[in-house]
């Protein structure tokens, strides 16, 4: 069943993290399976974890502005869209002025099969199955004389990323795009730990389940025999690197055999594997962010909740 699970880019990925010398590490694009993509629309919800209301409440309030401020015939590409929520205020304001075009971007199909139901009424929506630059080189390569693009990058997925790879994302980015067109990033900004421990380690443990999936999915898709309760969600909070860590921490000295990795590997106790490093920022680390990539920072939002800003990011 597993001989040709190396042929897979996930099977490789779990080997090349799991035998790393130091840290080990796993991908965190692969914590989003249906039931990773499920756990997280909980956490969403969870009054512990401000990030994604303040998303919500920042576009829901300055959807008008921007809609206002983005050229006629302007499509909308979001990446990483989930199940499209927080976009539908800007999809909402785009169409009272235009047939509102959205390409929603996500490796999950079940969030994307979510995202086309609750878009559709809106207007047409064409959901890509692919990885984040493949399917915004599609769109640039599909749009048409005289559009302009919107590119939308919510929920602090950016902090997902180390700073220079951040960087060389947004350019990346830039590169698809033509002068004028605009990207929304979303950015969690820094605050007091305390506040950012209990986000991540609730105390009902849905994040802790999100984190222990990336397990099971190993053990289901590829062959694996992690014992789930031998390992506890553990988070921890780099006060110098702005970054939130999730882990993955070995209880006790465990030997775990992934057919489809053609690997085994043994964990010594309190060993970790890092499943997710998540940024916090500073508002004037966007500009130069921005700057660095291509782009200028046209307008910033942020939320007096939960410390977050909504920048508006302009190709020059
Ligand atoms: C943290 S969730 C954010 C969802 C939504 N944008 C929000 O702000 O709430 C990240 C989403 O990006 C998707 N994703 C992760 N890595 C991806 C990649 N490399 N390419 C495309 N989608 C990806 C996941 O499946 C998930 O739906």
């Amino acid at each position: 069943m597993y001989a040709f699970a190396l042929d897979s880019e996930f099977a490789r990925e779990v080997r090349c993290g799991l035998t790393r010398t130091e840290q080990k590490t796993l991908p965190c694009r692969y914590l989003y399976d249906d039931v990773g993509s499920a756990l997280f629309e909980a956490i969403t919800h969870l009054p512990e974890y401000g990030l994604t209301r303040a998303d919500t409440r920042l576009i829901q309030a300055h959807a008008g502005e921007l809609v206002d401020w983005l050229p006629r015939n302007t499509i909308v590409v979001e990446l990483g869209s989930g199940n499209g929520m927080k976009s539908k205020p800007i999809i909402e304001r785009l169409r009272r002025r235009q047939i509102a075009v959205y390409y929603p971007i996500d490796l999950s199909s079940t969030a994307l099969a979510k995202c086309a139901e609750e878009l559709a009424p809106l207007g047409a929506v064409c959901p890509l199955n692919t990885s984040y630059l493949e399917g915004l080189r599609e769109v640039a390569e599909r749009r048409a004389e005289g559009q302009n693009l919107l590119a939308l990058f919510l929920g602090s997925t950016i902090g997902n990323f180390e700073p220079e790879a951040a960087i060389d994302f947004l350019y990346a980015i830039r590169l698809t795009m033509h002068p004028g067109d605009a990207l929304l990033l979303g950015t969690d900004l820094v605050k007091p730990v305390e506040r950012l421990l209990a986000a991540y380690d609730d105390p009902t443990l849905v994040t802790a389940a999100f984190n222990l999936n990336m397990l099971a999915r190993i053990n289901r898709e590829i062959g694996g025999d992690f014992d789930l309760r031998q390992f506890e969600h553990v988070i921890r909070y780099d006060e110098q690197a702005q970054r939130i860590e999730m882990h993955l921490r070995s209880r006790i000295y465990q030997i775990v055999s992934i057919r489809g990795a053609d690997l085994i590997v043994d964990f010594v106790p309190n060993e970790t594997i890092c499943t997710e490093a998540c940024y916090k920022f500073c508002p004037e680390q966007i500009r130069t962010m921005a700057r660095t990539a291509g782009f200028r920072l046209e307008a910033q939002w942020i939320d007096e909740e939960w410390p977050f800003a909504e920048n508006l990011l302009v190709a020059v």
